[in-house]
């Protein structure tokens, strides 16, 4: 399977899925990584690993269609059959989503449905839970909403501060990445409407 992936940062999810291609069983090559933000750290991880990088930068285009238009387009160029979003900080156009309907991930800090938008660990312990995680899901039209296709739980232990409970959560969201990428590259994976289904089991219900 070719997957694309697409950023805007730091690309520590990115360089997650470069990792697992541990040359055995993984059947994922990434062929493209697309970047909105010239200068992203996850540009240098993904060429230092020899994977073709472009920079599309939404400032050049007057709306989000033709941005997304051009994404498609720089991703087409390739074959790729998944599209992964890691870290990328633009909100896609119903088109967009449309198009890559069931072949477009992303990955999320926290146990979805609780905590979808922004600003997520703060939001967490605010809430004073005891429990949080990351999920990993595939795209539908309103934000963090779409099947669920994995999910990791990290607890929220006292004394901890948005930082330090992110990097509890994203050293998770480094293991079910690669890991939601391997059971799609391995057909596994199913989606029935709102629900993905692994091995043809229902592991999350939809909301
Ligand atoms: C991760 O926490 C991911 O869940 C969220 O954005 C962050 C991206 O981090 N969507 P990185 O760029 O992969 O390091």
């Amino acid at each position: 399977m070719k997957i694309a992936v697409l950023i805007s940062g730091r690309g520590s999810n990115l360089q997650a899925l470069i990792d697992a291609d541990d040359g055995n069983d993984w059947t994922a090559d990434i062929v493209l990584v697309i970047s909105n933000i010239p200068g992203a750290q996850g540009l240098e991880r993904a060429e230092k690993a020899g994977i073709q990088t472009t920079v599309i930068d939404h400032q050049e285009f007057d709306d989000r269609e033709t941005f997304d238009a051009a994404m498609t387009k720089a991703i087409e160029a390739t074959a790729a059959d998944l599209v992964c979003l890691a870290g990328f900080m633009r909100i896609l156009s119903m088109p967009f989503i449309d198009h890559w309907r069931n072949r477009l991930i992303n990955i999320h800090p926290s146990r979805l449905p609780a905590f979808k938008g922004l600003d997520v660990h703060q939001r967490v312990l605010n809430a004073g839970e005891l429990i949080t995680g990351c999920t990993v899901h595939f795209v539908r039209d309103d934000m963090d909403t779409g099947p669920i296709i994995t999910q990791a739980s990290v607890p929220v232990h006292d004394g901890d501060d948005a930082d330090i409970l992110a990097a509890r959560v994203l050293e998770q969201e480094h293991l079910i990445y690669p890991e939601a990428v391997r059971l799609i590259a391995q057909g596994r994976v199913t989606v029935d409407g709102e629900q993905a289904l692994i091995d043809g089991e229902i592991l999350y219900p939809a909301e």
